[in-house]
């Protein structure tokens, strides 16, 4: 029998070395970049088995980065959300953010949330943008939940009380680098990971269906025989 790639989460890495490798400024890759995430979703929104897509779009390490990248990366994503609504709403994908908001602009968290409001009702695909999201942060978080609730910490509470509440079976990352840099740690626990060194500004849908197609053949024994 085959896998099915429920949910699909992707670091997407590249984006800088994109644009340098054209002589351009840094933040030209990730426009491109939002261009991608675009396609991409519009090809996991068509797909009939892919139920969840989750995307690391802004790290909580991210904000080490010069401080105008980063504001370049926070208009970008108010623009694409913005421009998105309409989109989300023709393709039935309902739009879901994991992370600490806390940190964003009153504007930006205004745009998160309507925008999460307005698609609240979609019943296709769910895509999630991973923002000032970090796993241990994420972690920390659900458990000081628990225990301010004065609730158990068990391994299923935790799962729970999780942003991001359901296992990852496929994670891919672009951009060549070999590492979960701080992505779903818990939800991951069984995921398959792929590696590819194609720069997230040069991903298209027919890699990530030769990813899915090789994916369906994977044995997955989750810690048991086969
Ligand atoms: C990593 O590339 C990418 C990011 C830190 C941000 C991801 C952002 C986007 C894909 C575009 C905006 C997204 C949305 C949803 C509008 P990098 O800059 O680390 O690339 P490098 O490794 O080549 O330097």
């Amino acid at each position: 029998m085959s896998n099915i790639a429920k949910h699909v989460a992707i670091i997407m890495d590249g984006n800088g070395r994109w644009a340098q490798e054209r002589g351009q400024k840094r933040v030209k890759g990730h426009e491109m970049g939002a261009e991608v995430v675009r396609n991409i979703t519009t090809y996991c929104s068509d797909h009939k088995e892919i139920r969840r897509l989750t995307l690391y779009a802004f790290s909580t390490e991210n904000w080490k980065r010069p401080r105008l990248e980063v504001e370049f990366l926070m208009q970008l994503l108010e623009r694409y959300l913005k421009n998105e609504l309409s989109e989300y709403l023709k393709n039935d994908v309902r739009f879901e953010p994991i992370g600490d908001l806390s940190r964003f602009s009153n504007s930006l968290q205004k745009t998160i949330h309507n925008i999460e409001e307005k698609t609240a009702h979609c019943d296709g695909l769910v895509q999630r943008l991973a923002l000032n999201y970090g796993s241990q942060d994420e972690i920390v978080r659900a458990v000081n939940t628990l225990i301010d609730a004065g609730k158990s910490v068990t391994e299923e509470s935790i799962s729970e009380a999780l942003d991001c509440t359901c296992e990852v079976d496929l994670l891919i990352r672009t951009g060549g680098d070999h590492r979960l840099s701080n992505f779903l740690l818990w939800q991951a626990a069984y995921a398959e990971l792929f590696f590819t060194d194609t720069l997230w500004p040069d991903f298209t849908p027919e890699e990530l269906e030769k990813i899915i197609t090789s994916f369906m053949t994977v044995e997955r024994r989750f810690g048991g025989l086969k």
